[in-house]
């Protein structure tokens, strides 16, 4: 006990501990692993400045620890402007290749554009529960693409999951506008979210949430679409049953294990079939085939989600009917077997929009290259981005 306080004590020394000090080896004064070790660690280790109290309320603590047989260490209590300032330097330490350029929040009521302050509240049923629901909108331009047609659905998604509107459409529509515009954004994305809200960690929202909550961020990417053909396998994890399948909630782990089964096989993506054995859809993509007659053929949208983009993907392939390009345009059950005997096979979201697949399982699909319908249809949708009708493209302030 008399060394453990002595090591306790024995950082108010001013000047700074080196590694071979017997206090710096004590686990319960060192811990590499702990994140901002070095930025603040025992604070009172620094300026010498704490009270007594501080360093009773360590001693004792110890002294239980010691007692528990658990050991302790060293993390830091601070305040709220500390905590700012570690989550700023803990972005700027993971930059990666997206930069987030703006938040909304109700529950502060506006906008910020520093990333340290985009945070969202523990008691957010929507982190706790999964009790939220969500969707994007891709930027190009200066201008968002689709953005009535994903309000639609994240609207839709919000009655399914019994999550009340914080705003009506209109505003909402207009908060999401407002914060691309202070975000100045041109080519990237936005995401937001519908929350059952803060309030408490019980799992009804009933008692505790009393304001639903709005989040939307804008993330810059300035990474072009890639054409190039990927590998996709079949997944092992169980789809979602229809009724969650078919709403935009924040439960994706299912979505994420898939992704992750496809990565840890060298693909690209892992493709679901539904309870029946039909083609459902990709983690967070739909698919579309076409086959040998030349048709355009996607899965039905009723135990799937209702992708925005292979909805428009279907009515710009009508100009490749037209053109004699295509035979014809259909959305029905797709078996595994027609799918791996078509022409072409193409991954279709807003995130990639379209995809070509060469490759199902072992199966090469069409001459094992990237198909024409495919790239003709990326063409068109990255044509309609750019300079598609007003009921598409929304202008950024
Ligand atoms: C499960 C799932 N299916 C399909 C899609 C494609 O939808 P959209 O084209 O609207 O992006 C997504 C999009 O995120 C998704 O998560």
């Amino acid at each position: 006990m008399a060394s453990f306080s002595a090591s306790l004590l024995q950082p108010q020394h001013p000047t700074p501990a080196k590694s071979s000090d017997v206090s710096l080896q004590s686990p319960l004064l060192y811990r590499t692993n702990l994140p901002f070790r070095s930025l603040d660690g025992f604070r009172f280790l620094r300026n010498g400045s704490v009270s007594t109290n501080r360093i009773d309320a360590f001693t004792h603590r110890a002294q239980a620890v010691i007692d528990s047989g658990v050991e302790i260490s060293d993390v830091p209590i601070l305040t709220a402007s500390e905590v700012v300032e570690r989550l700023r330097s803990s972005r700027e330490n993971s930059k990666g290749k997206q930069e987030f350029l703006a938040m909304y929040s109700s529950v502060v009521g506006g906008i910020t554009t520093d990333p340290a302050a985009m945070v969202i509240p523990m008691d957010d049923h929507m982190v706790h529960r999964g009790h939220g629901v969500f969707d994007t909108a891709a930027i190009m331009d200066g201008h968002l693409y689709e953005l009535d047609q994903h309000l639609d659905r994240i609207l839709r998604s919000a009655s399914m999951a019994k999550i009340t509107l914080p705003f009506d459409r209109e505003t909402i529509r207009n908060i999401l506008i407002q914060t691309v515009s202070a975000s100045r954004c041109q080519k990237g994305s936005l995401r937001y979210w519908l929350s059952v809200g803060p309030g408490d960690f019980q799992l009804s929202p009933s008692s505790g949430c009393h304001q639903p909550a709005l989040y939307a961020i804008v993330i810059q990417d300035q990474s072009p679409f890639d054409s190039k053909g990927v590998r996709v396998v079949t997944s092992s994890i169980p789809i979602k049953p229809p009724q969650f399948a078919t709403m935009k909630s924040v439960n994706y782990l299912p979505n994420v294990l898939s992704k992750m089964e496809a990565e840890e096989k060298g693909a690209f993506a892992a493709i679901w079939l539904d309870e029946d054995g039909f083609i459902a859809e990709g983690p967070n993509m739909n698919v579309g085939f076409v086959t040998k007659e030349k048709e355009l053929l996607m899965p039905r949208f009723d135990k799937i989600l209702s992708g925005c983009t292979a909805k428009r993907v279907l009515t710009l392939a009508e100009g490749l009917v037209r053109e004699g390009k295509l035979g014809s345009v259909t959305v029905r059950d797709v078996s595994v077997e027609e799918g791996k005997q078509a022409d072409e096979m193409m991954l279709i979201g807003s995130g990639i929009l379209v995809r070509p697949v060469v490759q199902w399982d072992e199966q090469v699909i069409g001459d094992g290259k990237e198909g024409p319908i495919s790239q003709a249809l990326l063409n068109l949708i990255l044509d309609d981005m750019k300079s598609g009708p007003p009921t598409v493209r929304v202008a950024v302030p």
